[in-house]
């Protein structure tokens, strides 16, 4: 059986391919874009993807040989799941083990934002560290603040979990149901969608983006919002509407932000965002951890072999196809 991997990934997820006795094909250019996949995905039964590539009817219609496709991510907003049931492709992610690496990075950006700590790097490295002013530049602390979270699956877990515990947050969270263990361990409160957004001091995105989120997070949301919230999304960039929140920022309709996915992404470097000091943009690394790199890499080779095999993915996210 053939494996188009479109980039190379931690070697144990290529070894364990192997070791299964599959024919691991892994183009020399890392960087081929999807048009370019062309003559690898021509002979492949399934694809191993790594990063935000549309799997569509097109996508299924020029490659019919192949029948399975393992994300290298646990986000598949980019397949068309209703395509790929009609054809009975099983479409494999890759959750859990990347749900505190993610976490970690919506935690390091409401820091970096509350305490402007990228504004000050940059100011470090453009040669202006300026003497001991003590109204430069000012952060804002986050003990005992309201955190609220939407979407309160594992990765909003993880967040509310670091901000409980690091500075006593207090958390609400809006999302599809209830969460009887957050409400349990961290004391975390179900509010409306209305309740989240004017009373959270950071409001923190986690959901699973679906066509119905986009710009959720726009100009009459930001409005509302507390003139001392960050907004921090690590989940898609679809989320958030970005000409409304720069606006929101510039005019202090919001404090901060702190940005691990963008709208598009990547993000152009001209983008005025850049150019704000009350913002931290990351370039969608939320799970570029060595520990959730590895267990992504071991988890989509499981789905791969367990297809190859004639059994069910191990992580699927569209068990109904079975
Ligand atoms: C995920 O796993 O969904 C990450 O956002 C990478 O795309």
């Amino acid at each position: 059986m053939n494996v188009f991997i479109n980039k190379r990934i931690p070697e144990i997820g290529i070894n364990m391919l192997k070791e299964a006795g599959l024919n691991v094909i892994i183009p020399e250019n890392g960087n081929l874009v999807q048009e370019e996949w062309g003559e690898y995905c021509k002979d492949a039964d399934a694809i191993l993807n790594v990063g935000i590539n549309k799997f569509d009817k097109d996508f299924f219609d020029r490659f019919p040989k192949v029948k399975a496709i393992a994300l290298y991510s646990v986000g598949f907003d980019h397949v068309d799941i209703k395509e790929a049931n009609a054809r009975k492709i099983p479409v494999g992610n890759t959750p859990d083990v990347l749900s505190k690496a993610t976490a970690d990075t919506a935690f390091l950006l409401m820091q970096s934002v509350a305490r402007r700590a990228s504004y000050n790097f940059q100011k470090v490295k453009d040669g202006n560290w300026d003497l001991f002013d003590p109204l430069e530049a000012l952060g804002q602390e986050l003990y005992g603040k309201t955190l609220g979270i939407f979407g309160l699956g594992r990765i909003g877990f993880e967040m509310a979990k670091n901000s409980h515990r690091a500075f006593d947050m207090n958390i609400i969270y809006h999302n599809r149901h209830r969460n009887e263990q957050a409400e349990k361990e961290l004391n975390a409160t179900y509010v409306s969608f209305e309740e989240l957004i004017t009373q959270s001091d950071v409001l923190s995105v986690h959901a699973n983006y679906t066509p119905e989120h986009a710009d959720l997070f726009n100009k009459s949301v930001f409005e509302k919002m507390k003139p001392g919230a960050i907004f921090v999304n690590t989940a898609r960039g679809g989320f958030h509407n970005q000409t409304d929140l720069y606006d929101a920022l510039t005019s202090g309709k919001i404090w901060g932000a702190g940005l691990d996915v963008t709208n598009p992404e990547p993000m152009s470097q001209d983008d005025p965002l850049l150019q704000l000091s009350n913002v931290c943009v990351l370039p969608h690394v939320g799970s570029a951890t060595m520990e959730a790199r590895s267990g992504m890499a071991r988890l989509a080779a499981e789905n791969i072999i367990a297809f190859s095999k004639g059994e069910k993915m191990p992580h699927c996210a569209n068990p109904e196809v079975y």
